[in-house]
C-alpha cells in the first residue's frame, strides 16, 4: 500500500512567531482529517526546533527543506542530518528546482544529500520536474529519467517520497493538467525498483484543484508552496474530498 503524504513548503516564509500562529489556526482543523493520511511541514531550519516542542502530541510530522551531505564539517551556512534528527526532524525537501536553479545543486550533490539524509533516519522528498523550455521541446521525460539515474544511485527505495515538480507549474498558478502529472508519475514509478514509493505532485496545488489531482489513481500526495502558508488553504487541502 502507497502512503498518501501531504506536505507543504514554506519555503523562506514564517518567522517563529508566525509558524505557531499558523499552527493555532491549523491544528484544529485536523480532526477530522482521515488517520491514513501522512501530514508534513517543511519549514525553515530556524523555525524546526520550536515547531518539534509544538507538534509533539500531534499528528503532523516535522520537515526541513534541506540537508547536507557531510555528517559535520567546515560547511558554511550548511546543516546537518545529525542536527535536524535530533530536532525530531522526519522528512527533508532534497534538490527543490529552487535549490538547483539559485544555488548550484546538481544530480550529484542531489544523491550525496539523498543518501546522508537516510543515513539519519530521515526520509528524503526527491523533487524531480522539467523547465518549460525542456517541455516544449518535448524532452520531459528523458530530464526526469536522467535526474532519477543520477539521483537515485544507491538510495534506500523504502524510505523515500519522490515529488514530480513541473518547474513552470511551481509558483505561477500554471498548475500540470492532473491527467498529464498522473501520466508522468506513472513513468516515474515505471522506473522504480520499489513499486510502493509514495510519488506526491507539486506546483501550484491549491484548494479548488486539490481534490481533482488527488483523485488520480498514481498520484499519493502533494507537495504545497504558497498554499500551504495559510490555515485555511492547507486546512482544505490535507482534508481533501475524494471524488
Ligand atoms: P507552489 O510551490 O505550490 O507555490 O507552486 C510548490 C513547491 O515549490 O514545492
Amino acid at each position: 500500500m502507497r502512503k498518501i503524504v501531504l506536505a507543504g513548503n514554506w519555503k523562506m516564509y514564517k518567522t517563529r512567531a508566525e509558524s505557531i500562529e499558523f499552527l493555532h489556526g491549523f491544528l484544529p482543523q485536523l480532526t477530522e482529517t482521515p488517520e491514513e493520511r501522512e501530514i508534513v511541514i517543511c519549514a525553515p531550519f530556524t523555525d524546526l526546533s520550536l515547531l518539534s516542542k509544538n507538534l509533539h502530541g500531534t499528528r503532523i510530522m516535522l520537515g526541513a527543506q534541506n540537508v547536507h551531505w557531510a555528517a559535520e564539517g567546515a560547511y558554511t551556512g550548511e546543516i546537518s542530518g545529525a542536527m535536524l534528527a535530533e530536532l525530531g526532524v522526519r522528512y527533508v525537501v532534497v534538490g527543490h528546482s529552487e535549490r538547483r536553479q539559485y544555488f548550484g545543486e546538481t544530480d550529484e550533490t542531489v544523491n550525496l544529500r539523498l543518501k546522508a539524509a537516510q543515513n539519519f533516519g530521515l526520509i528524503p522528498i526527491l523533487c524531480v520536474g522539467e523547465t518549460k523550455q525542456q517541455r516544449d521541446a518535448g524532452q520531459t521525460e528523458n530530464v526526469i529519467f536522467n535526474q532519477l539515474a543520477i539521483d537515485l544511485v544507491d538510495v534506500d527505495q523504502s524510505r523515500l517520497v519522490i515529488a514530480y515538480e513541473p518547474i513552470w507549474a511551481i509558483g505561477t498558478g500554471d498548475t500540470c493538467e492532473s491527467k498529464e502529472a498522473n501520466r508522468v508519475i506513472g513513468l516515474i514509478r515505471s522506473k522504480l525498483t520499489n513499486p510502493d514509493v509514495p510519488i506526491q505532485y507539486g506546483g501550484s496545488v491549491k484548494p479548488d484543484n486539490i481534490d481533482e489531482i488527488m483523485a488520480q489513481p498514481e498520484i499519493d500526495g502533494v507537495l504545497v508552496g504558497g498554499a500551504s502558508l495559510t490555515p485555511a488553504s492547507f486546512g482544505r487541502i490535507v482534508n481533501y474530498q475524494k471524488i
